[in-house]
């Protein structure tokens, strides 16, 4: 492990990546999308819960408002701007999102020039209110794959088409998580970043991460503590830092 801020950090890479991606804060984030966030945040609106991960510990009853999901599941903005930056850094094109909830982070992801998102959800309530907001902001590059990511991401791997970011942040399980990773690393490009968010949620996000860090096909690790940044190219020289945001 390596470096808490970017004075230690020798790589030119991650210096630079440090600098473009960690270091700015824009604390507006992107403020119509914001505005959505506010909305649903007042929202009375029940929604009907599909246990289909790790139950989340905020929530114990199948019906949870839309205000309490916009609080407890959806990225916050200052993470949802990280992601973005993120995703422009590396001129990302073809963006993938585990777990799409009510869609904020998907609006801040399709913000990016050129790309397209392919944003995975199995909660059909859901996926109703992330496509009115797709609607409302008429954004034409994003496809929702409704169902189990069990089922719909083998599926969408069977595609050979590259993917440059991912965002893992639906089933927050030790053997999903491994399996999710396992494949979108068989896409993934070399120049590509996986993101996985939460890693210090439970213990077994914490063994699914420190395995997948040390996986063969990851050249480079970041560990923001809410998410952990995950780089495929070999000229990075297995190079894992910490990195508090
Ligand atoms: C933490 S939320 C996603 C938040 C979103 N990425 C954001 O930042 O706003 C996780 C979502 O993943 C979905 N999910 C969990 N396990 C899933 C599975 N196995 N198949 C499909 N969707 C799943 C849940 O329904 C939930 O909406």
């Amino acid at each position: 492990m390596h470096a808490v801020d970017e004075h230690s950090i020798h790589s030119p890479f991650f210096f630079d990546f440090y600098e473009k991606v960690i270091r700015p804060k824009s604390f507006t984030g992107l403020p119509e999308v914001e505005t959505v966030r506010t909305n649903l945040l007042a929202s009375t609106q029940q929604i009907d819960m599909v246990d289909l991960g790790a139950a989340s510990p905020h929530f114990q009853s199948q019906q949870r408002s839309l205000s309490k999901i916009a609080a407890t599941s959806a990225s916050p903005k200052a993470l949802c701007e990280l992601f973005m930056r993120l995703a422009s850094h590396i001129q990302a094109k073809a963006i993938v999102e585990l777990g799409t909830s009510v869609g904020l982070t998907t609006l801040y992801l399709a913000n990016q020039p050129n790309s397209h998102v392919t944003t995975f959800e199995g909660n059909k309530a859901l996926i109703q209110v992330a496509l009115t907001h797709l609607e409302y902001f008429n954004k034409k590059n994003v496809k929702i794959l409704a169902g189990n990511i069990d089922q719909t991401l083998p599926d969408f791997i069977q595609n050979p088409a590259k993917i440059d970011f991912a965002l893992m942040d639906a089933n927050h399980r030790y053997t999903p998580t491994l399996r999710y990773f396992e494949l979108l690393a068989k896409r993934i490009h070399t120049k590509g970043v996986i993101v996985m968010d939460d890693i210090y949620y439970s213990p077994e996000m914490e063994k699914a991460w420190t395995e997948i860090k040390r996986h063969p096909l990851v050249y480079g690790s970041v560990d923001l503590f809410r998410c952990g940044l995950l780089f495929f190219d070999p000229a990075l020289n297995r190079q894992h830092y910490v990195w508090s945001i």
